[in-house]
Order: structure tokens, then C-alpha cells, then sequence
């Protein structure tokens, strides 16, 4: 049965006894890590957030009737404990924080019992996800989830005290909203009151933060939910925490300046690790151009070498072919991998098609400086060589080549890039690299809808000088957009913003609005702009994905208390379920 604890107050956390406490009598309360009998003694070790204590139960010293109880105690048994701290004689654990010291117990109290749990409460659990997150209260008991949801409250903390440091106002914004259908799929909810009309889940709080620019706030800051109803991903969730921020009568280097000295603050503060300022700074073409990606990893070179010039008039037809058809061939330089497996090859090969790749040329140099390549027989020697002195290749080294469109050819090359870094363990976590890449394109064509769609968001001011392109070649007009990214991980992004009504009706007609449908969407914000607004900015961070990255995690499901699968559901709760009928029928809503 459960006793009370009535009488007894924690005096400690486990960890929190130590060398300095010998000889004192604490009161600790948590759960039973472990219980061993050795003959007269009993070990016990308790465990609760801040780590492990081990509590003996003395046979020869204590009432047989308290030896015998603690004889009872099984596993996540929550229990309160009086003893005096000791030094621990033999058996030092060095590995533990308390293996220095333990506790002889004079007083037990059970003060819960539980049933064998489905699978042990242990650091590097090698249980089944699916099972662990079914029982998600009992996963969050192990340290390493511990450890990952202490560091986010720590980061929270510290960000919140320094945007209000720095002026920042922590404001809440709704999050039942008005649909808009740019963006990301949106979550909706039925409106009771007005049936057949329903709210939306924000994606972000983008509109309201910019409506509390004009308002006079001048910098707002919030810990925003936002809900998105994507594919899910490693690095995606359909409800995320993003750190949102925007400020009054600022351009592009006021927000890089703040949120630079914000993440210097978080990494030294959390880490202890020292980020060199400021921030390097790419455009978004010349991470494309050598990274393949908008969100390049620069840990490791294995940078795209552009080849077109040098195969234009080759005899390999899936290059010129390429070329023809406007395309480019580029290649990287595997370093060292020379000696890959023809069946790894494959594998890579099969890798890059799943990013739209035709299929992947390679050539291999051996030892003695001679070439093994799927396309050599197409090619002059001296083609051959300028092709591998491009590349810096050198003897045992592996070049894989692609020739397709641009865009294809970035994301193949950029994602194999990636994967080898991978396979020849480029990638140091320990090591942290951040750069802002800058000037996205304004906007990018969608072939789905065959009209342009904004990067960012509508509300994204290109730079000043591709003004004039709006009119002439708006698909070459750069944004005043930024994205921070760490170690390949898109972390932030955000911009500048339109404040003036004669660019923002621009861009609407761009993208294809017209008057009436651009204001019965953003009406609100639109008429908001016509009695004063002020210059803006602002920017968001994945906050799941900031701490992922500073926890060394791999997926966000693991610095998030109660996750959702790939499917969106939660195997805890089983969310999303069949509602009532009762429910609908309020709501007036028949199911197809
Ligand atoms: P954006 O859409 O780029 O910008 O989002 C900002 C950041 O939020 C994170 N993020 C996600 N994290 C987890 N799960 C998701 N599904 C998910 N989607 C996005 C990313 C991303 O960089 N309102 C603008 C910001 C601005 O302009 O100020 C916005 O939401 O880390
Ligand atoms: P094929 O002529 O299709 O047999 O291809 C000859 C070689 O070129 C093979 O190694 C293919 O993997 C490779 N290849 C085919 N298409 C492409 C492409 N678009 N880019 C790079 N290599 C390719």
C-alpha cells in the first residue's frame, strides 16, 4: 500500500548530496533504479532527474523489519529515504557523480509501487521506438531524454532573457486563425458557432507579428507553436516550437547583428562552446553552386566543380545530351575513396536516383594514375585529364559526376555529398559550423501551379537594386531573405519585409493574386498599412531543431516531450481518433 509522506521533505535531489554532506542526514526521494542483495546488505539505487544515489540497507545495523521491506523494493518503486551520507568504503564508481558517497538508510517509506515497466529505464535504450513512445511518460524518464529536455528549458530561459535584454517584448499571438492557402497545408478546426467555417492552426505568426510592428511594439519576440501538415521528417514535426522574433527600423544586418550575439550567448552558455563572430555569410547562387544546397554543411569541402565547359564537345552523349537540353554536368571529388566497391558504387548510384538522377558517371584513379570510369571509353585522354584536373583529383581518388538539369543537379550531387561525408565519417558533431546564406531568389517558379510562388512569404522585400526586375525578369529578383543555417541544418530563416503598398500590390500580381483575392486573404494587414507602418524585419528559429542540434540528437522527436510519428499520430494519447457523432453533429459536419 501507498504510505505517505507526511512528516518527511526532500532535503536534496540525488546528485545534489555530496563529499560535503558526510556525516549529515538527508532525506532523498525518486525511483528504484536497481535493488541487489548481498547476504546482510541490500543496495539500492535511487534514481530521480539529476542522476543516481546508492542507498545501503544494512542488515547488521538497522530493525529487521526495515531490512525486510527494503528486501520488497522492485524496480521504479517510488520511494522516500532518511540516512546519513557516508564515504563510500570500496566499490568507488567513478562513472557516477555520486560514486563517492552513498547512504546508509534509517528510514523507508514506499511511497508508490509500480509493475515491471515494458522495458528498462536505462541511458542508450536499444528498445523499439515504437514501444518506447507508447510509453513516452516512462521513456522520459531516462537520462539521456532527461538531459535533452533540461538543455531546451535552459535554452528557452536564456533566449527569453536575452531578447528581453535586448528590448524584446514577449507577446502572444492566436493561434486560431484565418486560413490562407500559401504556405504548407494547413491544420483546420471547425467552427461551432459558424458552421461550415472553419479556423486555421498557424503555420507561423508571420501576420500578426507584422501587424504588432505597426502597432509600435518595435520588437516582439515569442515562443510560438506552429502547425504545419507536411510530410514529416527527421527534422520536421507537424507542430514545432519556432523562437519568433521581429523588429521595427531595421535592415538585414541589425537581425543577423542580434541573433548572432544571441546564438554566441546560447552556445557559450549551454555548451561552453565559443562561436566565432560574426557568422560567415554565403549567397544563396554560390551555395547552390558549391554546395547543392540552399543549407550547405561546410564541416567538409567535397565542393561541385562545374565540368559543362570541358565535356560540351565530347563524345559521352549522356553529357553533351544534358548540355543540349540546357542543363549542366558537374562533379565531386570523393577523396581517397578510390577504392569503393563496385556493388557501393551501386548503392550510390541507386542513392542519386532517388533524387532525380538519370543515373551517376564516376571515374576512379588508381594508384598508378590510371583511370576506371563508366564513361572513358567516350573520351579523349587529354578530355579525361582536364575532367580530373578540375576536380583536384589525384591518385585514389573517386569523381562522381552528374549531367541533368540545374536544379536536379544540385540536389543529386548535393545530397550524395552529404552521403559520403557520411559513409567516411565527415561529420564531427562536436563541431559546429553556422553561415548565413543570404539573398534567396524572390521567387521560384512552380510547374505544379505554373506560376510564380513566393520563396519565403509575399510579404519578402527584394533588394533594393532588383527592383526594377519585377517588371522585366522577376524570377531574377533577390530577396532581402536569410536563413541561418548549422551543420546542413536549415535552423532560421526570415527577412525583410514590404512596408510599401506599391511593391506589395506588385507582388501580388506576380504571384498571381488579384486585388480583390489578395485582400479578402491579407485584407487585415493590407488595410493595417495605410495608417503608418514601419520599416520591418524579423526571423524565426526551429527552436526543436536548435536544440536537437546542441543535444547531439539526430531527430527532433528526441528534445520533444510528446512527439507525434510519421504519421502524424501519437502512439501515447492515439491522437488524431473518431470523434462522437454527437460532436459533429454540433458542429455540423457530415463525413464523406
Ligand atoms: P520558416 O517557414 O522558414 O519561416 O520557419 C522558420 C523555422 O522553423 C523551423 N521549421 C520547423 N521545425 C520543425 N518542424 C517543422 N515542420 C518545421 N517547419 C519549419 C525551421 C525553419 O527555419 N514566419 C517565417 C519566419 C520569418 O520570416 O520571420 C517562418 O515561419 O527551422
Ligand atoms: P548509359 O549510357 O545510360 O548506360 O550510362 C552510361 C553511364 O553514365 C552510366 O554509368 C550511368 O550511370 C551514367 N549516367 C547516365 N545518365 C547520367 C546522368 N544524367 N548524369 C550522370 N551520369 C549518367
Amino acid at each position: 500500500m501507498a504510505e505517505s509522506m507526511k512528516g518527511l521533505k526532500r532535503t536534496h535531489r540525488c546528485t545534489e548530496v555530496s563529499k560535503e554532506n558526510i556525516g549529515e542526514t538527508v532525506t532523498i526521494m525518486g525511483w528504484v533504479q536497481r535493488r541487489r542483495n548481498l547476504g546482510h546488505m541490500i543496495f539500492v539505487l535511487v534514481r530521480d532527474r539529476s542522476g543516481l544515489l546508492q542507498v545501503i540497507f544494512d542488515g547488521n545495523e538497522i530493525e529487521e523489519e526495515l531490512f525486510t521491506k527494503a528486501g520488497t523494493l522492485r524496480n521504479e518503486f517510488v520511494v522516500a529515504i532518511v540516512g546519513k551520507v557516508e564515504a563510500r568504503s570500496e566499490d568507488i564508481n567513478p562513472n557516477m557523480k555520486t560514486g563517492e558517497i552513498e547512504i546508509r538508510a534509517e528510514q523507508l517509506r514506499i511511497l508508490s509501487e509500480s509493475q515491471t515497466p515494458p522495458f528498462p529505464i536505462e541511458e542508450n535504450s536499444q528498445t523499439k521506438e515504437e514501444i518506447r513512445l507508447k510509453y513516452r511518460y516512462l521513456d522520459l524518464r531516462r537520462p539521456d531524454l532527461q538531459k535533452n529536455l533540461i538543455m531546451r528549458s535552459q535554452i528557452a530561459t536564456l533566449a527569453r532573457a536575452f531578447l528581453a535584454e535586448e528590448g524584446f517584448l514577449e507577446i502572444e499571438t492566436p493561434t486560431l486563425c484565418k486560413s490562407t492557402p500559401e504556405g504548407a497545408r494547413d491544420y483546420l478546426v471547425p467552427s461551432r458557432v459558424h458552421p461550415g467555417n472553419f479556423y486555421a492552426l498557424p503555420q507561423s505568426p508571420q501576420l500578426f507579428k507584422q501587424l504588432l510592428m505597426c502597432s509600435g511594439y518595435d520588437r516582439y519576440f515569442q515562443l510560438a507553436r506552429c502547425y504545419r501538415d507536411e510530410d514529416l521528417r527527421a527534422d520536421r514535426q507537424p507542430e514545432f516550437t519556432q523562437i519568433d522574433m521581429e523588429l521595427s527600423f531595421v535592415d538585414v544586418d541589425d537581425v543577423i547583428d542580434v541573433n548572432e550575439r544571441l546564438l554566441a550567448k546560447l552556445f557559450r552558455e549551454v555548451l561552453g562552446v565559443e562561436i566565432p563572430l560574426p557568422i560567415p555569410r554565403m549567397t544563396w547562387q554560390e551555395a547552390m553552386d558549391r554546395f547543392g544546397s540552399d543549407k550547405p554543411d561546410i564541416r567538409f569541402g567535397m565542393e561541385l566543380k562545374d565540368i559543362s565547359d570541358l565535356v560540351k564537345d565530347c563524345g559521352f552523349g549522356v553529357f553533351t545530351g544534358a548540355l543540349e537540353n540546357g542543363g549542366t554536368v558537374r562533379g565531386i571529388n570523393a577523396n581517397g575513396q578510390g577504392a569503393m566497391p563496385r556493388k557501393k558504387i551501386d548503392a550510390l548510384v541507386e542513392f542519386a536516383k532517388g533524387y532525380g538522377a538519370k543515373g551517376l558517371a564516376y571515374l576512379s584513379i588508381g594508384e598508378d594514375g590510371s583511370y576506371k570510369s563508366s564513361f572513358a571509353k567516350f573520351m579523349a585522354e587529354e578530355e579525361l585529364s582536364a575532367i580530373v584536373e578540375r576536380l583536384e583529383g589525384k591518385p585514389g581518388d573517386l569523381l562522381f559526376f552528374a549531367a541533368d538539369k540545374t536544379n536536379i543537379v544540385y540536389a543529386v550531387l548535393g545530397a550524395l555529398r552529404l552521403e559520403l561525408a557520411k559513409q567516411m565519417g565527415l561529420l564531427k558533431k562536436e563541431e559546429y559550423k553556422f553561415l548565413w546564406v543570404v539573398e534567396f531568389p524572390l521567387l521560384e517558379f512552380s510547374e505544379e501551379e505554373n506560376r510564380y510562388v513566393a520563396m519565403h512569404h509575399p510579404f519578402t522585400m527584394p533588394m533594393d537594386e532588383d527592383i526594377p526586375l519585377l517588371d522585366t525578369d522577376p524570377g531574377k529578383v533577390r530577396a532581402k531573405a536569410y536563413d541561418i543555417t548549422l551543420n546542413g541544418t536549415e535552423l532560421g530563416g526570415g527577412s525583410v519585409r514590404i512596408y510599401q503598398g506599391e511593391i506589395q500590390e506588385k507582388m501580388f500580381e506576380i504571384l498571381g493574386f488579384s486585388k480583390e483575392s489578395a485582400y479578402q486573404q491579407f485584407g487585415f494587414l493590407l488595410n493595417a498599412f495605410e495608417y503608418g507602418v514601419p520599416p520591418h524585419a524579423g526571423l524565426a528559429y526551429g527552436f526543436d531543431r536548435l536544440v536537437m542540434l546542441m543535444a547531439k540528437q539526430d531527430n527532433i522527436r528526441d528534445v520533444i516531450a510528446f512527439p507525434k510519428v510519421k504519421d502524424a499520430s501519437c502512439l501515447m494519447s492515439e491522437a488524431p481518433n473518431v470523434v462522437d457523432k454527437k460532436q459533429l453533429e454540433e458542429l455540423k459536419i457530415t463525413l464523406a
